[in-house]
């Protein structure tokens, strides 16, 4: 009797773990959310993150210079020994900005070996690195961003959609655009037009090509990718990696939705049923026209001050450089940075002015 108990208990054992680590199998290999809506997510927030009561995930909202971050609960098993390394995932997002036309800042898909962003800076970082990490291979990210804001520090040219491999300096970049297949040829698409845009990243471990293509919702999957660039995953991704996306806000913000996503490490990513995606917060009404008399004072004012700064900035740099010519970049390379960050507080002193000029 006790040897049957015992024997029973013990298959009743086995077949709990057996089930268990069946569930966590599949989970790792692929998973689908059309919405966020089971109570049983799998996905860890941080930062300003959270999921809306209709199911969106709403990255950031437009509390400025911040970050939020949703990863897959479990890690992605890849083998880089075997090259076992290929995936497929596709994800409709949407961002709506603080001031129309302005940038606020970006998102990225990526993959992490870690999730703990605590150090990560927003603004131009999209919550990804900070100075000191921006670039090191020990990083092990790949991530895909929607960059609404351009650095010319990381050579971009305009908003861009970029495969970014352990830094925000983009492999390859292009502005948002994609190959309609009925016309025969490209379409831009407007990343911050509030409008949800589907996604797609193709990774096949034979031709080592990371794919990303995009389209409005409206339109099927183009046969085209618009980035088609050559990276091997093996050096870059662990055996054991999370998977989510990262999303920064700067001066000004921008709302950073995901309205569905779906994952699958052994095929084609499945499509997501767009009639069950949660809907998008009703925008709020478009000012008719902006005050023009506004604009163009403040407009005149802070070309003034940047004409004004400039200038002050050259006759000192040039002073300093006299004075002390040598070794100054080997020992004070930081303060570049410093130069870097009142670029960006000019930039966003005129974005704010703009923004204000628009208040009624
Ligand atoms: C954004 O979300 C955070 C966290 O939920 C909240 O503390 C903050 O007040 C929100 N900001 C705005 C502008 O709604
Ligand atoms: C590589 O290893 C994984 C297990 O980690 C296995 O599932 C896969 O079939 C292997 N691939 C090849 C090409 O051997
Ligand atoms: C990865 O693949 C190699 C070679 O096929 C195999 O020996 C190893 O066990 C695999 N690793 C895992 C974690 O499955
Ligand atoms: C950058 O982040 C790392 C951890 O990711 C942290 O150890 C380091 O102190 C941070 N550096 C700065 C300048 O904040
Ligand atoms: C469309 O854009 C892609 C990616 O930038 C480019 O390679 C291709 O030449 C463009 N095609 C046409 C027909 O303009
Ligand atoms: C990636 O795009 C290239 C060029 O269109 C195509 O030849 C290749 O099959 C695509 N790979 C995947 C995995 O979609
Ligand atoms: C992944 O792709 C395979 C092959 O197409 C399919 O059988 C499987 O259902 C897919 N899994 C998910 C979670 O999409
Ligand atoms: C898509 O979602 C709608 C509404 O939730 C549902 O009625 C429909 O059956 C779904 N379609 C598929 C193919 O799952």
């Amino acid at each position: 009797m006790a040897i049957v108990l015992i024997t029973s208990l013990h298959f009743l054992i086995l077949l709990y773990v057996s089930c268990f680590s069946l569930a966590v199998a599949q989970d790792e290999n692929g998973f689908i959310y059309n919405g966020f809506h089971n109570q049983e997510l799998n996905l860890g927030l941080d930062g300003i993150a959270e999921i809306c009561p209709n199911g969106l995930l709403q990255l950031t909202n437009l509390s400025r210079q911040e970050v939020g971050h949703a990863f897959y609960h479990f890690p992605i098993k890849f083998n880089t020994t075997n090259s076992s390394l290929s995936f497929s995932t596709n994800f409709v997002f949407a961002m709506v900005p603080e001031v129309d036309n302005l940038g606020g800042h970006g998102m990225a898909f990526t993959f992490s070996p870690l999730t703990d962003f605590t150090h990560a800076l927003s603004n131009r970082f999209l919550g990804l690195f900070n100075d000191s990490k921006n670039g090191l291979p020990a990083n092990h990210v790949l991530a895909i961003e929607l960059d609404t804001v351009p650095e010319s520090e990381f050579g971009d040219i305009t908003k861009h959609v970029g495969i970014d491999v352990n830094g925000m300096k983009s492999v390859e970049s292009a502005p948002a655009m994609y190959f309609s297949n009925e016309e025969g040829k490209n379409i831009s698409v407007e990343l911050m037009s509030g409008n949800p845009i589907d996604l797609w990243i193709d990774y096949d471990e034979t031709e080592k090509l990371v794919n990303v293509t995009l389209a409005p919702i409206t339109i099927p999957k183009p046969n085209r990718p618009l980035l088609s660039t050559h990276v091997d995953l093996s050096q870059i991704l662990l055996d054991s990696m999370y998977v989510g996306f990262s999303a920064a806000t700067s001066i000004p913000a921008s709302y950073h939705y995901i309205l569905g996503w779906s994952f699958n490490k052994s095929g084609p990513a499945q499509s997501l049923n767009f009639s069950s995606l949660p809907s998008l917060p009703q925008q709020r009404k478009r000012k008719e026209k902006p005050n023009l008399v506004i604009i163009t004072f403040l407009m005149a004012v802070a070309l003034v001050l940047i004409t004004v700064a400039g200038a002050a900035a050259y006759i000192l740099t040039r002073r300093k450089c006299k004075e002390i010519r040598e070794d100054w970049e080997e020992e004070y390379g930081p303060n570049r940075l410093d130069r870097k960050d009142t670029k960006e507080r000019l930039r966003q002193f005129y974005v704010l002015a703009i923004a204000l000029g628009k208040k009624p």
